[in-house]
């Protein structure tokens, strides 16, 4: 029986990545506790749904603090409190303080709607239409004191379609983030990701088969 990863989820939002965990757990397919949610939104309809799976949810308002770092050091005491040896942003839209860095080295994962390191920052999924890219996707990473930098642990890849809108694409990309952050959590609750740099090694992957992917596809050749 594998030891559950104690989580500490931090949401902003809607949360529906935050649900994905939730059903994974409650599903068994992913070895993880949720000791808390952190909101700094009161408004968060997260909140809603820690509500109704009966999870242990707060508010932490950024508004009530003066500084970045004294709003970190609350958020942190909390999750040490909680028993928090994971930290999952999930669609938590502040930038953290060195001090989260120094309490949860390489402990604090994100989530991104993009294929890091193309498109950092917001509106991602717009700039990607607008762009005309043929390819898109999501990306879990490692957080660090950049903005959506830090040791990749897995992405996934979606088609951009001429057709697509900012919404669709940001459809078809978000039902492959609830598909990926539970794997990268499970990855880290297996004890099978190593740092090693820049660079995170899974280890015992099977290897992906070595197939190109055209987007438009190949007629001929
Ligand atoms: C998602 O696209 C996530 O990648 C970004 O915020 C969006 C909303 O996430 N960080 P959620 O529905 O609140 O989980």
């Amino acid at each position: 029986m594998l030891k559950k990863v104690c989580i500490g989820v931090l949401v902003s939002g809607s949360g529906s990545n935050l649900q994905s965990i939730i059903d994974h757990i409650e599903s068994g397919t992913l070895d993880a506790e949720i000791k808390i949610v952190i909101s700094n939104n009161p408004d968060a309809f997260a909140l809603d749904r820690c509500k109704k799976h009966q999870i242990c949810a707060m508010v932490v308002d950024h508004r009530q603090f003066d500084s970045r770092e004294s709003y970190d050091r609350q958020m942190i005491a909390i999750l040490e409190s909680s028993g928090v040896e994971l930290v999952v942003m999930a669609g938590f839209m502040r930038i953290l303080s060195s001090e989260f860095f120094r309490a949860y080295p390489r402990r604090i994962m994100n989530i991104h709607p993009a294929l890091l390191p193309a498109f950092p920052g917001t509106h991602v999924q717009k700039k990607a239409v607008e762009y005309g890219v043929k390819f898109a996707g999501c990306t879990v990473h490692f957080a660090d004191e950049g903005v959506d930098t830090g040791p990749i642990i897995i992405q996934s890849v979606v088609p951009v379609y001429e057709d697509d809108t900012t919404d669709t694409l940001a459809a078809r990309i978000l039902k492959e983030e609830h598909r990926i952050y539970p794997q990268a959590i499970q990855y880290y609750a297996e004890g099978r990701i190593k740092i090693q740099g820049c660079k995170v090694f899974i280890h015992n992957t099977h290897r992906l088969a070595e197939k190109a992917l055209h987007n438009p596809p190949l007629t001929r050749f």
